[in-house]
């Protein structure tokens, strides 16, 4: 049984609709409890009867339905009951209407209401006509609704109703069910979790930078920013105040976090300079490039038969400048080594005068850069060092605060 467990199904108007009985009944395989909401034209497709019988509950279908004065004020204020009675609301399928509704806050339906009063998390179960699907229109929304944090399950390619191949068919239920249940576990870890961090300010560096040759090339690194994201994300879950400066990267910034968007070390520096005063952690963990190219030509280098030799400069390293700024803050830099990792980043911990050195190991597979999963060492001020098995990034960046707050504390009775 899942630990959340009511569910707010909003059904609409598609042929898919159809579907959504099979994932109804798939939810409640899995222990939740179902609510459905159908919009008006998920009713064209399919009866609320057939929900009603799944379910063993009474299927809303419209607000506004009521005939006496009574029923009216009921049914308006329903739909609050239902946003705040439920921990997850599903819209399986979700037509480009209503992706377009929900992105732009239109409410002139229960299912639209509900979602503008509800405050859980949203899955979005998308089914449209493949030119719908791929429509810039429909994609922006997905953007939007994706940077609010709520889940899109993507449609399945194949042969639509309309004939045409492509995108745009309803996830398989079961695919959708397994989606929500792992959403539930994460809301639960949500409810629970610790609010250890509040009262402090987490300023995180994330991301490559850039450093132009001329206006259309650049230096850069394989840096995706995944570990100073889940770093973001941690930290404001733990209730920081959090100040990320990132990089060029393809990530949305999480929930509550305010994004500083740089491109160059210089840029970075700038950015870190800015916010620091009222930081009490700083952690680095961007991949800074090393060397960039000064003044570089503002017309487009050409090519020509001879060597081409580049003059590089080093750029300024941030996280030494931090390091003899630092005051009472806790800093944290990250070391990427393909050899002697501790005695590396001790090295580093040194020069740097830093508390904490994450340091991984990039030349393994499957962890570090570009990866979901890292597999780090944490070398301590105190001399310690703590091997961090293979995780996900956000459960290492769980790890690296509980270690600043145990040294944070070793700090505070050591005074
Ligand atoms: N860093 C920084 N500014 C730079 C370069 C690095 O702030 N110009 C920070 C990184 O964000 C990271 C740490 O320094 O937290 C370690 O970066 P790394 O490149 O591994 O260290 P370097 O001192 O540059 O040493 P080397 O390249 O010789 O390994």
């Amino acid at each position: 049984m899942p630990v959340t467990t009511n569910v707010a199904l909003g059904v609409g108007g598609g042929i898919a609709a159809y579907k959504a009985a099979e994932l109804a009944r798939a939810l409640m395989e899995r222990g939740f409890f179902v609510q459905v909401v159908m919009t008006r034209s998920a009713e064209e497709f399919v009866r609320p009867l057939t929900f009603a019988a799944l379910t063993g509950r009474k299927v809303i279908t419209n607000l506004f339905s009521a005939t006496s004065a009574e029923d009216t004020l009921s049914s308006a204020i329903e739909h609050i009951r239902v946003a705040q009675e439920n921990q997850i609301l599903v819209i399986a399928p979700a037509t480009a209407d209503l992706l377009a509704k929900l992105a732009h806050g239109l409410a002139d339906d229960f299912l639209t209401t509900t979602y503008l009063a509800f405050t859980g998390a949203v899955v979005l179960a998308p089914a449209m006509n493949t030119n719908m699907w791929n429509h810039p229109a429909t994609q922006e929304n997905l953007r939007i609704l994706r940077s609010r944090g709520h889940v899109i399950v993507e449609p399945d390619e194949g042969i639509l109703a309309c004939g045409m191949v492509g995108p745009g068919r309803l996830a398989e239920p079961e695919a959708i069910a397994q989606i929500v249940a792992t959403v539930a576990l994460g809301a639960a870890n949500k409810a629970t979790a610790k609010h250890d961090l509040d009262g402090e300010t987490v300023l995180i560096t994330a991301g490559p930078t850039q450093e132009p040759l001329d206006p259309v090339r650049y230096l850069t690194n394989r840096s995706s920013g995944k570990m100073g994201y889940a770093l973001a994300e941690a930290a404001a879950e733990r209730g920081a105040r959090v100040i990320l400066v990132s990089g060029p990267v393809t990530l949305a910034a999480p929930a509550r976090v305010e994004l500083i968007p740089v491109r160059t070390a210089a840029e970075m520096r700038q950015a870190v300079m800015d916010h620091l005063e009222p930081a009490t952690m700083v952690i680095k963990a961007a991949a800074v490039a090393d060397y960039h190219r000064a003044n570089p030509p503002q017309q487009k280098v050409k090519k020509t038969a001879a060597r081409l030799s580049l003059e590089l400069d080093p750029t300024p390293d941030i996280l030494a400048e931090v390091g003899r700024k630092k005051g009472d803050r806790l800093l944290v830099g990250f070391a990427a080594e393909t050899q002697n990792l501790v005695e590396e980043a001790r090295r580093k911990m040194q020069s740097k005068n830093c508390d904490m050195v994450v340091a991984n190991l990039v030349s393994q597979q499957g962890v570090g850069f570009e990866s979901d999963e890292n597999e780090v060492t944490l070398v301590l001020r105190t001399g310690e060092t703590i091997p961090v098995e293979r995780a996900s990034k956000i459960s290492i960046a769980h790890r690296i605060f509980d270690e600043m707050m145990k040294l944070r504390l070793a700090l505070h009775s050591a005074q």
